[in-house]
């Protein structure tokens, strides 16, 4: 069996760019760059657990993580991909969509690598198995978004790069409980989420709903988690640089994601900022 890892991203390619409707926004990339980086952010540099190594959200508990729903329909998908190319580990596969997506969607052209493996439903033991709560909590402030990438191995230039990911998508209150996009264009990668969180005069939505923040006309969100990035002075000096330099972002996210996608996998790691 060939192994033509580029014959995956075309595929990939042609399904992310094709307009859908049953995809929010028409496109079903931001779940897929989504899905990338929740398997690879379980990662626990001290115990060496968690990562994309392994493809471990198809188990208990990650799978029903409450971090992770809707990932659910991102995974189905990639599902039915990989019964075109059977040889790809479903690790490799979800790693390699959420960059084929960022490229698709106008975004830097990110290195990826091939070599995940995927562990076995049944010698799969419970400690190879991240547990619930690894990932970020949105309703947080700047000490658990640097516990829990610090924890990862990221420093804050790559904390905050990172995060111009929220350009994409949107939030659903089925899900995660919170409503509506970051950006007007929430299926095109750029740095607009630094240029809104910067100069939009947000203010704290009145509803029922948990704490998050809005536009002036109600379009556009922001996570307390974001509003994080713009409150912490160390935080914001890398918002202010990306706001104003969009190649910077470009540069500094890919380097980020891909070590980001790396996270677990037994091997040297990518250069970091
Ligand atoms: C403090 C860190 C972060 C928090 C608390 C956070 C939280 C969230 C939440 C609550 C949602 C909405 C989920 C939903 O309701 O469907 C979301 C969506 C999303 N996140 Fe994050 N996130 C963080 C960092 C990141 C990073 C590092 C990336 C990628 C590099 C990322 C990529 C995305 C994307 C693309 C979506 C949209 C998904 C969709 O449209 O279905 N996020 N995030």
């Amino acid at each position: 069996m060939s192994q033509d890892y580029e014959a995956v991203a075309e595929t990939l390619r042609k399904f992310i760019a094709t307009k859908r409707p049953e995809w929010d926004d028409g496109s079903i990339g931001p779940v897929l760059v989504r899905l990338a980086w929740h398997a690879s952010g379980t990662y626990d540099k001290h115990s060496r657990t968690g990562g994309s190594n392994g493809a471990t959200m198809r188990f208990k508990p990650e799978a029903t993580d409450p971090a992770n729903a809707g990932l659910e329909h991102a995974r189905a998908f990639l599902e039915s991909v990989k019964e075109q190319f059977p040889w790809i580990s479903t690790a490799d596969l979800w790693t390699l969509a959420g960059v084929t997506a960022i490229e698709v969607m106008g975004g830097p052209k990110i290195p990826w690598k091939p070599g995940r493996l995927d562990k076995n439903e049944r010698s799969v033991t419970k400690t190879e198995i991240p547990p619930n709560g690894r990932l970020p909590d949105a309703s947080q402030g700047s000490q658990h978004i640097r516990d829990v990438f610090n924890r990862m191995g990221f420093n804050d230039q790559e904390i905050v790069a990172l995060s111009g990911a929220h350009a994409l998508g949107r939030c659903h209150t089925d899900r995660s409980g919170y409503k509506g996009p970051w950006t007007f264009n929430p299926t095109r990668f750029s740095n607009q989420y630094f240029v809104l969180l910067k100069n939009v005069k947000w203010t704290k939505k009145q509803w029922d709903g948990p704490e998050q923040y809005q536009d002036p006309h109600d379009e556009l969100m922001m996570l307390p988690t974001d509003m994080a990035l713009l409150w912490d002075p160390e935080f914001k000096k890398y918002v202010e640089l990306y706001a104003q330099d969009k190649e910077a972002f470009f540069r500094d996210f890919s380097a980020a994601f891909a070590r980001l996608l790396e996270l677990g996998v037994n091997r040297a790691p990518p250069p970091r900022l």
